[in-house]
């Protein structure tokens, strides 16, 4: 795969990784991922961030096919995350930048993970504009975006915003457009992406997209750092439009049952509290989580306005999964959610108390009776489990509709 001209005087020389199957450490990344970096050709060149370390070879080979890597100016450092300023190092070294532009905290990451002696800093913050030429580059500090050093640069000759980590996907693929992918892949890309990244700064989003709207900025390509790019107007207003809806997070009419089990009786209950909600009209998923990864259930979570858990109890708690998986949505801080929980139990009965604790956490509705069967469910529990599901799903409607007509 070679260099890509976005525009005319602007140049994709990122790296594909469809081998990236963990990302972060934290998250699944089954169709891969990609670093997007970019240069700009002008009296100064300038190159936008750089990739994870291990494709060092594959950037610099597609730096050359546009530029002589002497040759870069300057260095735009948006965000020092080791997936966009891996290759800083060896850039620096090679390149002998003239000027390493970044936010006054993504100096203090720089500093944190390099040893930046030498190296000519200029720290920028929003507002600032550097000439190149014909181009101007204007810096947008979007702190918390998702982390206290990210920024956009924004070029309005190109009408171009480089956004780093927002707006991206988690996609691998010889396309480089968003215009060029089935449109159900990209979205699932987006949502993926924002519900295990994005997602805790959602306050965050609506005030960068209302920063945006209010600069009035003339945008007509937003190129971020991973996955595809949004080339034309119409692709810039349905990225827009789609943050805006995934940062408000109104609740979805869908219910998403996760649950573990060892002997099955906590399955029973999760199949009968997806009887209650069809019987509410209200669709759902069982994702059990022996079959789903973490990051899989958040994804879901995105078009899902209810989450029902459950978990038998487990040496007086829950069990690993469920555990890793209330903590993992936990910290991503969904909103307006409806919660539930469901188990089955022995002796001591704690995991209904334990998942109820967290839904709480996350300050979920929980309009619907706990459901705690002992051992294996009778039918008076299973029907329990019914009439959770009827609870949740009445209540879902309900709030859907609120919704709709305030
Ligand atoms: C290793 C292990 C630890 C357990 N610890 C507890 C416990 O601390 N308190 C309790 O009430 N039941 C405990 N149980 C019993 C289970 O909760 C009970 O068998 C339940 O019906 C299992 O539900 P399941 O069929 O969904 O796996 C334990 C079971 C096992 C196998
Ligand atoms: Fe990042
Ligand atoms: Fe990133």
């Amino acid at each position: 795969m070679n260099a890509v001209a976005v525009k005319k005087d602007l140049f994709w020389i990122g790296s594909v990784n469809f081998g990236c199957l963990d990302f972060h450490g934290y998250s699944l990344a089954p169709r891969g991922t990609t670093y997007n970096c970019y240069v700009l050709k002008d009296q100064k060149n300038v190159l936008f961030d750089t990739v994870q370390a291990p494709h060092t070879e594959e950037m610099l080979t597609r730096l050359k096919q546009v530029i002589e890597p002497e040759k870069i100016d300057y260095i735009v450092a948006n965000h020092l995350e080791p997936d966009h300023a891996g290759v800083l190092p060896e850039l620096v070294k090679i390149c002998r930048p003239e000027k390493i532009f970044c936010s006054v905290m993504g100096e203090k990451s720089m500093r944190g993970y390099f040893n930046t002696e030498g190296w000519p800093v200029q720290t920028v913050k929003t507002g600032d504009v550097v000439n190149t030429g014909a181009h101007n580059i204007h810096f947008v500090e979007t702190r918390m975006l998702h982390w206290p050093d990210s920024m956009f640069s924004y070029i309005p000759e190109e009408r171009l915003v480089i956004s780093n980590d927002a707006f991206g996907q988690n996609i691998a693929s010889s396309e480089r457009f968003a215009d060029e992918l089935n449109r159900a892949a990209l979205i699932h890309g987006i949502e993926e992406y924002y519900y295990n990244i994005v997602l805790p700064f959602s306050p965050q989003v609506l005030k960068t997209l209302d920063m945006i709207a209010g600069l009035k900025l003339d945008i007509e390509m937003i190129a971020p750092d991973h996955g595809l790019i949004f080339r034309n107007k119409d692709d810039v207003d349905f990225i827009l439009k789609k943050y805006r809806e995934l940062a408000e997070q109104k609740p979805g009419k869908k219910a998403l049952i996760c649950y573990d089990t060892m002997w099955h009786s906590t399955e029973k209950l999760a199949y009968h509290v997806g009887c209650g909600l069809e019987e509410a009209g209200v669709p759902y998923r069982i994702m059990p989580l022996k079959n789903h990864h973490h990051s899989e259930i958040m994804t879901e979570l995105a078009g899902c306005g209810a989450v029902v858990a459950g978990s038998p109890t487990h040496n007086n708690g829950i069990m690993p999964a469920v555990s890793a998986v209330l903590t993992y949505m936990k910290g991503l801080r969904p909103q307006n959610r409806i919660g539930g929980a469901f188990g089955s139990f022995g002796w001591s009965g704690e995991a209904v108390k334990v998942i109820t604790e967290y839904l709480e956490a996350m300050r979920m509705e929980i309009p619907g009776q706990a459901v705690k069967c002992a051992y294996r469910p009778a039918p008076g529990d299973l029907e329990a489990a019914a009439a959770l599901g009827r609870t949740i799903g009445k209540a879902l409607t309900a709030k859907c509709e609120d919704l709709r007509h305030p």
